[in-house]
């Protein structure tokens, strides 16, 4: 089994320890274990990755790769926006002569630089300025982070190193989701309906991943006007934000609802989309707009149309959440759980650490995305009746639906074609749907328990 974090990278876990080291021969110290650089920011990788098996039941990659990660990513910036230094160590002890480090009794960047006397001080402070720039870790904000996608984005960014910061109004979002990591990112409650609260939180940020949304369809045919308030007013606010804040790229969270009562399946991005409700109206509209900002505005980004994205923390107290969570919830209770229609309908159901993966992917891309659509699915659908049966299997349970009119702006079918991704940013799913399935029923006892 593989997770997303081991996606984590491993040139940053690498570039991680570089900094720890250098930071340390800056200050003076021999290089120390991680836990006497930040014991608050000191949690490995590995740790992290049991605690997600914890969260997720899922296994960890027990390959190599792992291992050099929960090895190498022992030091974990905090999000409190402080700058890291990356020494030139080769330079300063090549070309002023003198070491850098506990004998020097100089002690930081200026110590170091006074050893080498002022032309290798100059050339210090151009190469520190240099490797600053390069060390330096973008502030990444994520919009709807304390939201079921958006607080999973904000785990995997803290764990790998990033700072970041989330906005979030807590309309559909959960403090308590964050708790895992508290005390780890910056935060910002407010609506993206208001243009202030997009700028405060734009001010600084390198790129955003913007998943706020009230994401339901049936919602949005019930209040059309609070789906567009939060659908593509919101998108545009955030992205006229981040635009002036000079941002490099904006994720955009789209939707595969786009393609409505499109017949053809697999859906490709390339096909007429035919949206069917307010929601996914919405959805596609903000395409466009990430689009155009892309192509005339001058801030690249990209679309990334999810299919039907479940795994744990996702909402089942509303009416309008997804079939998965809203299953899972009434089947443990020993209820039957009611399909609206003849249950013949599919969908392309995928694990949330796959939409992680693509978001990662999309946000470290060095290529130019151009306003790009990708889908992000699993490429396999189920339907509604199989979803009962995996989960009476999943739970030990012998439950038989209960059947109701189908929903206004249902769609029948829904499966990815991920063919574009798999070119443009080397996506492949993780997780496929029945462990996807067993990691949500896992933790959602566990929850309980
Ligand atoms: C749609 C979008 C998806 C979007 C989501 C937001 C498509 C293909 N997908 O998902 O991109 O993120 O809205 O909500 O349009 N159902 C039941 N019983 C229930 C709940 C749902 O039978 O208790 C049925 C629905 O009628 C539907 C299917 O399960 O046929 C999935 O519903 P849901 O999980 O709400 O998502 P979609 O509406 O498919």
């Amino acid at each position: 089994m593989k997770l997303v974090h081991r996606e984590v990278g491993v040139k940053r876990a690498e570039t991680a320890t570089v900094i720890r080291r250098d930071r340390q021969i800056l200050q003076g110290k021999p290089p120390a274990a991680a836990q006497e650089i930040a014991p608050s920011a000191s949690e490995t990788l590995g740790t992290r990755l049991e605690k997600s098996t914890r969260m997720t039941g899922l296994e960890p990659a027990t390959s190599g790769v792992t291992g050099r990660c929960s090895n190498q990513l022992s030091y974990i910036p905090s999000s409190q926006g402080r700058h890291i230094f990356l020494a030139p160590r080769f330079a300063i002890v090549k070309r002023c002569g003198s070491r850098v480090g506990p004998d020097n009794g100089n002690g930081g960047a200026g110590g170091a630089a006074r050893t080498g006397g002022s032309g290798c001080g100059i050339a210090f402070y151009i190469l520190l300025g240099i490797a600053h720039t390069m060390s330096a870790r973008e502030l990444i904000l994520v919009t709807g982070g304390a939201g079921f996608i958006g607080s999973h984005l904000v785990e995997a960014l803290v764990a790998r190193g990033d700072r970041v910061r989330v906005v979030d109004s807590l309309a559909t979002g959960r403090r308590e989701n964050l708790a895992g990591v508290e005390g780890r990112f910056e935060w910002l409650e407010g609506d993206l309906a208001d243009f202030d609260v997009c700028t405060r939180a734009a001010a600084g940020v390198s790129a955003v991943l913007h998943q706020a949304a009230i994401p339901s369809v049936p919602r949005s045919v019930e209040d059309p006007l609070l789906s567009h308030a939060s659908g593509p007013t919101a998108t545009l606010h955030m992205l006229e934000a981040a635009r002036r804040a000079g941002a490099r790229r904006f994720v955009y969270a789209a939707s595969s609802s786009a393609y409505g009562d499109a017949v053809e399946l697999p859906k490709r991005e390339a096909m007429l989309p035919r949206p069917l409700s307010p929601y996914a109206a919405g959805k596609l509209a903000g395409e466009h707009y990430v689009h155009v900002y892309a192509k005339t505005m001058g801030l690249d980004g990209v679309s990334l149309r999810y299919f039907n994205v479940f795994g744990p923390r996702q909402d089942p107290s509303s009416p309008y959440s997804g079939v998965i969570s809203r299953f899972l919830r009434v089947m443990s209770a020993g209820e039957r759980p009611v399909i609206f229609g003849d249950g013949g309908q599919t969908r392309d159901f995928t694990y949330v650490a796959n939409v992680v993966a693509a978001n990662l992917a999309a946000l470290d891309a060095t290529a130019a995305l151009a306003g790009a659509v990708y889908n992000v699915g699993v490429g396999t659908r189920v339907g509604l009746i199989d979803l009962v049966d995996a989960l009476n299997r999943a739970l030990g349970t012998r439950l038989d639906p209960q059947f109701q009119p189908a929903r206004a702006g249902d769609v029948r079918d829904s499966l990815a074609d991920l063919t574009a991704i798999k070119a443009a940013l080397g996506y492949t799913p993780l997780v496929d749907f029945e462990q996807g399935l067993r990691a949500t029923v896992a933790a959602a006892q566990a929850s309980s328990a």
